[in-house]
């Protein structure tokens, strides 16, 4: 994992808009006071509309979403400069803070489906469908905190990964023990469906979505709460200003995931899923990108998984 990024926090200057509005609001005698911290969301959605237009919202979202801009890359400072700038230019003050928490990004990766001498069968796309020129900027789709490694075993469908999914597969005389499991998002927190399977012996965990737009989630799989988890619980200021754990300290490690993962898009879920035998997948199982599932898989055909942070 590379060690630590610079990081402007756009959230501080939103918050700080948010807190300088309300408080220019609520000591205006003309204007409706803002009546509690919990006012409705109509409340603060009438005030934002009578204080800018529809041309400059839809300005301001067309500048800050032009170019992707991962937290911590030159594209995501120069996103945090825009903000700076318009809220100066709205005559606010404004400060800015520079944390440096533990950040993850993805340095290669690759998946393949092989036979069971190791011979390549087919090499499997880790691309976006919607977006399959890597040269737009966007960060290939990765999970965010999985440790680097790489497993060739046989795929394993589990459904969604779940404590009753797992008994099914064993009713089915099916081991995910050594196997890369292949689940379906969509019950639970990613980090505790990779930590499930983690703990259940897989090697690797490939994860999709029924989704039909094309899109790959992306995401964390880091378990516990949000935030740094080196400053938990205090600001990550600074390169060197901030108390920081290590990353094999254990209260870090029990959040931060044991075996690799990555998500892959529907249609290489689907090629994956194609080619499983074993016994037969249970009927509620098979739908969306594994609609055309027949066995949850059985060592017919290997997984070659590789990710590299
Ligand atoms: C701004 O856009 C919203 C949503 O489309 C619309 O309801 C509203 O009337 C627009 N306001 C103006 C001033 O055009
Ligand atoms: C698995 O993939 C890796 C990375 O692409 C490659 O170096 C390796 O030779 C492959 N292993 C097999 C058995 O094909």
């Amino acid at each position: 994992m590379p060690p630590h990024f610079s990081l402007l926090v756009l959230l501080l200057f939103f918050l700080l808009l948010v807190v300088l509005y309300s408080f220019q609001y609520s000591s205006s005698q003309n204007a409706p006071v803002l009546r509690s911290r919990n006012a409705p969301a109509t409340e603060f959605l009438s005030f934002f509309s009578s204080s800018s237009s529809n041309s400059t919202v839809s300005t301001h979202l067309r500048c800050l979403t032009r170019r992707p801009h991962l937290a911590g890359t030159p594209s995501s400072s120069s996103a945090a400069a825009y903000v700076l700038s318009r809220l100066r230019s709205a005559g606010l003050q404004t400060l800015t803070r520079t944390y440096s928490p533990l950040l993850s990004y993805p340095s290669s990766s690759s998946l393949s489906l092989l036979r069971p001498d190791h011979s390549l069968l087919k090499p499997l796309s880790l691309l976006e469908p919607a977006d399959p020129s890597p040269s737009s900027g966007v960060v290939p789709p990765y999970h965010a905190y999985s440790p680097s490694g790489s497993a060739v075993a046989p795929p394993v469908f589990v459904n969604f990964g779940r404590d009753e999914d797992y008994v099914v597969l064993d009713k089915l005389g099916v081991e995910v023990s050594g196997k890369v499991v292949i689940v379906r998002r969509g019950m639970g927190p990613r980090g505790a469906v990779v930590a499930k399977a983690a703990e259940k012996g897989a090697e690797a965990v490939v994860m999709f979505g029924d989704r039909t737009d094309g899109g790959v989630e992306r995401g964390t799989v880091m378990s516990g709460s949000v935030g740094d988890p080196l400053t938990p619980g205090w600001a990550a200021v600074g390169a060197r200003g901030a108390e920081r754990l290590r990353e094999e300290d254990e209260e870090v490690r029990r959040r931060l995931p044991r075996i690799p993962s990555m998500p892959v898009s529907a249609e290489t879920a689907t090629e994956i899923l194609r080619a499983l035998g074993g016994p037969a997948a249970p009927e509620e199982w098979c739908f969306g990108a594994a609609a055309e599932v027949r066995g949850v898989g059985g060592g017919n055909v290997l997984l070659n998984f590789t990710y590299r942070r």
